[in-house]
């Protein structure tokens, strides 16, 4: 056995780290290969103004809702010792919506870094955030950055909040930033994957196994554009404020059934693919 299979084996996530479970959960759990859960699992949060609507209630009461779902995803990730979770919390077409709708999202991130602070640092959880960071209001710049700061030094789960985030203009940053050196080191002018891949928001982390999208549309939205090529997708009718652990769970079990080629004939990830490191590390 490898030293990683072993310090897997030896430190994985146990049933008794969820707490109580309902008897779905329970079912589910039954189901669930504790130890061949996705490495990394992205999340595209959708459906919360179409959950407000069918209640009569403002769109940003479904946004309220959908940060008490995260929560849930968050811990449920974090106990479960998956290596990285990412939400789609802004994207850069986001700006496009009311502004008293984004001035509310923007509140809600804030309002979720300082009440849930001492969750995260319960959970050894370390926070990353992914987009266009600097066109951010000075106050949510702020904030996170001192989310960052605060749980640099933990262990466990990376949770990356993409915020201001495209998938395309990540990859036009990342090619910004090697032509930049390029320029500085008079460097050969081909790039290579590794190296684009370095340069990407997620430098240091796998890529993620399972991508979920709530709410049913059939829709990628820019959404981490180059680190999806071979995930698995999830996408599921259920609106991101009802998306709970049980629904959750369907999703990890759902991804165990499928078997993943990466263009080859059997389980094997490519050769492109960084190693199971984690930023930071
Ligand atoms: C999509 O629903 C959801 C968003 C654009 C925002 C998601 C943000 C949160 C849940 C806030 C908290 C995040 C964290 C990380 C604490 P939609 O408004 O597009 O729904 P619709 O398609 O039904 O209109």
């Amino acid at each position: 056995m490898s030293q990683t299979k072993i310090h897997k084996a030896l430190s994985g996530p146990t049933l008794e780290s969820l707490g109580p479970v309902t008897a779905e959960e329970a079912q589910l759990l039954e189901r669930l290969d504790l130890a061949r859960l996705p490495r990394h699992v992205a999340v595209i949060m959708d459906g919360n103004g179409r959950w407000a609507q069918k209640r009569h209630l403002p769109r940003v009461a479904g946004h309220r809702s959908g940060t008490q779902t995260a929560r849930t995803t968050i811990e449920t990730c974090a106990r479960l010792k998956i290596d990285a979770l990412t939400l789609y919390a802004f994207s850069v077409e986001n700006w496009r919506r009311p502004k008293t709708e984004i001035d509310f999202l923007m509140q809600l991130l804030r309002e979720y870094l300082k009440k849930e602070m001492p969750l995260l640092q319960k959970n050894e959880i370390r926070m990353r955030f992914l987009g266009r960071l600097e066109e951010l209001p000075a106050g949510v710049q702020r904030d996170v950055r001192e989310a960052m700061d605060k749980t640099a030094g933990n262990t466990g789960m990376v949770l990356c909040v993409a915020l201001n985030y495209g998938g395309r203009a990540e990859i036009v940053d990342a090619m910004n930033a090697i032509l930049g050196e390029h320029q500085g080191n008079g460097a050969s002018s081909r790039i290579t994957e590794e190296q684009l891949a370095r340069h990407l928001y997620t430098e240091g982390l796998p890529d993620p196994d399972l991508l979920i999208r709530t709410s049913g549309e059939m829709r990628v939205s820019n959404f981490l554009l180059w680190q999806i090529a071979y995930a698995e997708i999830f996408v599921t009718d259920t609106l991101w404020p009802d998306f709970n652990r049980a629904r959750l769970l369907e999703a990890l079990v759902e991804f165990q059934k499928r078997e993943r080629r990466y263009g080859g004939i059997r389980e094997d990830r490519p050769t492109t693919e960084k190693p199971a490191r984690v930023a930071g590390e």
